[in-house]
């Protein structure tokens, strides 16, 4: 049998042999995946860690914070802050941006993170995970402020996701396809256990969250419908629903095996313009899925290209397998 690849060398090989990464990046990339081995122990010792439940707070979102929200975000942050490959970072967790302290080296990149995605099923031991985004930070601005975050995630120059399962896998890009690595635990490492990830352009299985049906707009109604009615109506198929309500789990299952995600623009609140995230959820998922040969639109763009206004903005999103991303998008054109 073939000798493993870990993570760390396979980083080496995208620095050294292919020339993808500096190998500043390389290292920060090290970095992050550390903090994620952290936060995997801290996810795994569930109750007997103390880390289950509430905090007594609440996020920039008006959302309440769990206590696993504040120990994962402060990992990521502890983890990153002396490295000296960062310059900057923002997380769902914080209002504003966090600068590298003075007495720290200061690096080139910003980093962007969704510390623990799922939160609502923490305490129901369903998987949860992190989202990382990697910018580079622009050149000749002295200092960073928030406007050096604003990029659009085209920019984007490393992405990827940590999920807390029944594994513990890191899924990653650096724009050169997607690469899953499992945690070993014995060894204490990330070991390389699926390369080239393909997303199959067909699927007859969607993920959204059903109970927001009669908020939804009429082209999102439409496609469901159609998904609904199965092999008597338009689709010609019997389609499948799946939802765990942890993005990275549902994102996830369609790089494993295909699929529709929706988390579409509702009348809830008809001034957002969605639920998730756009800079540290919606992006980095985003470019995971189109270099795994999906697409991931709002319905009317590529997520890639929206300009961002505001560090927390909002986005919808349509994500997965191509033909029914792009279906789905079509509905928004047509009606
Ligand atoms: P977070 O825990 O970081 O706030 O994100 C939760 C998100 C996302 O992971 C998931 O797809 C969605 O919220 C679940 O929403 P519902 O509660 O509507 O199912
Ligand atoms: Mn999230
Ligand atoms: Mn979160």
């Amino acid at each position: 049998m073939a000798k493993p690849i870990s993570l760390t060398r396979y980083l080496v090989e995208q620095q050294r042999v292919d020339g993808h990464i500096p190998g500043d990046l390389r290292l920060l990339l090290e970095v992050v995946a550390r903090a994620c081995k952290r936060i995997s122990q801290a996810v795994n010792k569930g109750a007997l860690g103390g880390v289950l439940g509430s905090a007594d707070s609440e996020n920039v979102q008006g959302e309440v914070q769990k206590k696993l929200d504040i120990i994962a975000n402060e990992v990521l942050i502890e983890a990153n802050e002396w490295g000296g490959h960062l310059a900057a970072m923002a997380s769902e967790e914080m209002d504003s941006i966090y600068l590298v302290p003075n007495r720290y080296p200061q690096g080139e990149y910003l980093l962007l993170f969704d510390p623990l995605d799922g939160s609502s099923n923490i305490d129901v031991n369903v998987s949860i995970g992190t989202i990382f985004s990697v910018l580079k930070k622009p050149e000749g601005s002295p200092g960073v402020t928030e406007q050096d975050f604003l990029q659009a995630g085209a920019q984007q120059v490393a992405a990827g996701y940590c999920v807390y399962g029944p594994q513990t896998t890191l899924v990653l890009t650096v724009g050169d396809g997607v690469a899953m690595f499992t945690l070993d635990r014995e060894q204490g490492s990330f070991v390389l256990t699926q390369e080239n990830v393909r997303i199959p352009e067909d699927t007859k299985e969607f993920a959204i969250n059903m109970s927001n049906m009669r908020h939804w707009d009429e082209p999102v109604k439409r496609y469901i419908d159609e998904c609904l009615q199965g092999k008597e109506g338009p689709r010609g198929k019997d389609f499948n629903m799946r939802w765990i309500a942890s993005m990275v789990a549902d994102v996830h299952r369609i790089l494993t095996r295909g699929g529709v995600f929706m988390y579409p623009w509702d009348k809830r609140e008809p001034n957002k313009p969605g639920k998730l995230r756009l800079m540290y959820e919606a992006n980095p998922m985003s470019w995971l899925v189109e270099q795994a040969g999906g697409a991931a639109t709002n319905g009317k763009q590529r997520i890639l290209d929206i300009q961002p206004k505001q560090l927390h903005e909002r986005v919808s999103v349509i994500l997965g397998s191509k033909n029914e991303v792009e279906r789905v998008t079509s509905y928004h054109s047509t009606l």
